[in-house]
């Protein structure tokens, strides 16, 4: 069998993302932090991972759960400390688990030096030109400078007072009033994250997850974005880019930070969270001097409905498959809905993003569990990297019922609660079930109430459950890597009798099959089940279940 070398190791890597506010809390504050993921690294080792993803512990005031980051390289307090990385970096590669970081390059925190040297400073100072400020329209410039909407909610400028006291100048924020947007067509902002980025390849990471890249260049004079009443903040796919989206210059910046990742050893990556689409578009961030890979939303976005998922799934060998990348698969994060929550109910794209609360309509978890496992299991065998999201290993619903008053995200106070937001999938997660906080800290607290239904979902009860989801993301791990399938060679399988409602692979010798119907289904002919969605129902292909099998063996 073919060893993973260190130069491929991205290439088909299970990447699990920790977000470090709700993983573990160490010192009873009821925050996670640096130190409580030290303690459960084991844990990930016998998950079976191969990297894990840290979302940002940097310096922050936290208005966007760290994505405002008012210091580059440095730890918040909250989190721990530098050191506290360094022993978090050094352990985890003692157990073999590569360690990338988010880098939030689109936009800094209002607190960051560097906005507010920006904003005690003159309209034509080179503090000013780290940023997009302009004067507004209309007579006193009480107008915002173009028709741009922040993706959080209203308005994307903010005009800021003067040390006078009177009005001055607006600023750019594509998210919230608090991440003013960078000017990257200042060679300074350039060079300020080049030596952020060797700040933390200096301390030995595999690599970062990129925040917002298709953000970060602006069209020439800001114009309008030309559809905004169709599209509000976004884009529609297939239209060209508005002026705030995917423009081509942005493609020289990320070059030149694959050359510095490219001088260090090791095989440093870089993901970008690229929201581009058709996947064709997106292949031009992964060719060979740029990304080595991005989410793959379409994948994320396929609602576990047959066609759209088989079309997702071809689109996204076919675009990366061109430009020799792999393909990667994303079932969760820390911005959309758990999907043990999603498929229990008909949640399109946008509910999925802008969460559901205790007025919404209700999920079926147990359904969502069921087709979560069988999704999962359909999406470890596709040859490629996979990523994975803290908690999804415990089957966790979405906190579907947090009262308004607990709210953080700024989508919440942007919208005015009409769009709920994301803290619904950010909840502290359950290790014991019957200890405070289902053992997330020692005394009980935590920073969002969890849901009384974690108690079920904890990871002591899980670990003695055969047929527990935590039991079954170990067991497909255990046999992706041990049968290469991140790396192997996919092909549909048409063949199969009553295949209307069965969507079929090979990945080498494994077949996988997902039974979308109501009806179960028999154990294809000639096969035998290695691995089964859901455990105990072995004898046929259930509905909603998913199936590893491999040739029987006469
Ligand atoms: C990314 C992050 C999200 C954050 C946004 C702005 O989409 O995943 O959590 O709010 O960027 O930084
Ligand atoms: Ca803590």
């Amino acid at each position: 069998m073919e060893q993973k070398t260190a130069s491929d190791w991205w290439r088909s890597a299970v990447i699990y993302q920790i977000y470090p506010r709700s993983f573990y809390d160490s010192n009873g504050d009821g925050i996670g932090d640096l130190r409580g993921i030290i303690s459960k690294l084991e844990k990930l080792v016998e998950l079976g991972i191969d990297a894990i993803w840290l979302s940002p512990f940097y310096r922050s005031p936290q208005k966007d759960g760290g994505y405002d980051v008012s210091n580059y390289v440095d730890v918040d307090s909250i989190f721990g400390t530098l050191s506290d990385f360094d022993e978090l970096v050094a352990k985890s590669h003692a157990l073999g688990l590569r360690v990338i970081i988010d880098l939030v390059p689109n936009h800094c925190s209002s607190d960051h030096p560097w906005f507010q040297a920006a904003v005690n400073s003159s309209e034509n100072s080179d503090a000013r030109k780290y940023f997009h400020f302009k004067n507004g329209r209309g007579e006193k410039g009480e107008l915002p400078p173009n028709n741009w909407q922040s993706m959080f909610g209203g308005p994307a400028w903010t005009r800021i007072k003067n040390s006078d006291g009177s009005l001055g100048q607006w600023y750019l924020h594509l998210f919230d009033s608090s991440q003013p947007d960078l000017n990257w067509e200042n060679p300074k902002v350039r060079q300020e994250f080049e030596s952020i980025l060797r700040f933390w390849l200096d301390r030995g990471v595999d690599g970062f997850r990129v925040d917002q890249p298709h953000a970060m260049a602006k069209a020439k004079g800001l114009p309008d974005h030309p559809y905004a009443d169709e599209a509000g903040a976004g884009f529609i796919e297939g239209r060209e880019a508005p002026p705030m989206w995917f423009q081509d210059s942005v493609h020289e910046i990320f070059r030149d930070w694959r050359r510095i990742l490219d001088s260090y050893p090791g095989q440093r990556a870089m993901c970008g969270e690229a929201y581009v689409l058709p996947l064709s578009l997106m292949a031009l961030w992964v060719r060979s001097d740029e990304f080595h890979q991005t989410f793959n939303f379409r994948f994320l976005d396929a609602d576990w409905e047959k066609q759209k998922l088989r079309a997702a799934i071809d689109e996204s060998f076919e675009a990366f498959g061109r430009v020799g990348a792999p393909s990667t698969w994303v079932l969760n994060n820390h911005d959309v809905m758990r999907h043990a929550s999603r498929f229990g109910g008909e949640y399109g794209r946008a509910t999925a993003s802008d969460g559901v609360g205790p007025d919404g309509p209700q999920p079926d978890n147990s359904l969502g569990l069921r087709r979560a496992r069988a999704a999962t299991l359909f999406m470890l065998a596709l040859p490629g990297s996979s990523y994975l999201y803290q908690g999804e290993e415990l089957g966790l619903p979405e906190h579907t019922t947090l009262e308004s008053k607990y709210r953080q995200d700024p989508t919440f106070f942007r919208t005015k609660g009409g769009r709920v937001g994301r803290d619904g999938c950010r909840v502290p997660i359950p290790w014991l079930k019957n200890q405070p906080a289902f053992g997330f800290s020692s005394n009980g607290k935590s920073w969002l109430p969890q849901p009384k239904t974690f108690a079920d979902h904890s990871r002591d009860i899980q670990e003695k459950d055969d047929d527990s989801t935590l039991n079954l993301y170990k067991a497909a791990l255990r046999i992706r890597s041990s049968m290469n399938l991140g790396s192997g060679e996919f092909a549909w399988f048409d063949d199969l009798e009553n295949s209307n409602e069965v969507l079929a692979y090979r990945n080498g010798e494994l077949l996988v099959v997902h039974n979308f119907g109501i009806i179960d289904l028999p154990v294809p002919y000639g096969y035998e089940v290695l691995l089964a969605s859901e455990g105990k129902n072995k004898k046929c292909l259930g509905a909603n279940q998913t199936l590893w099998l491999t040739p029987r063996v006469r």
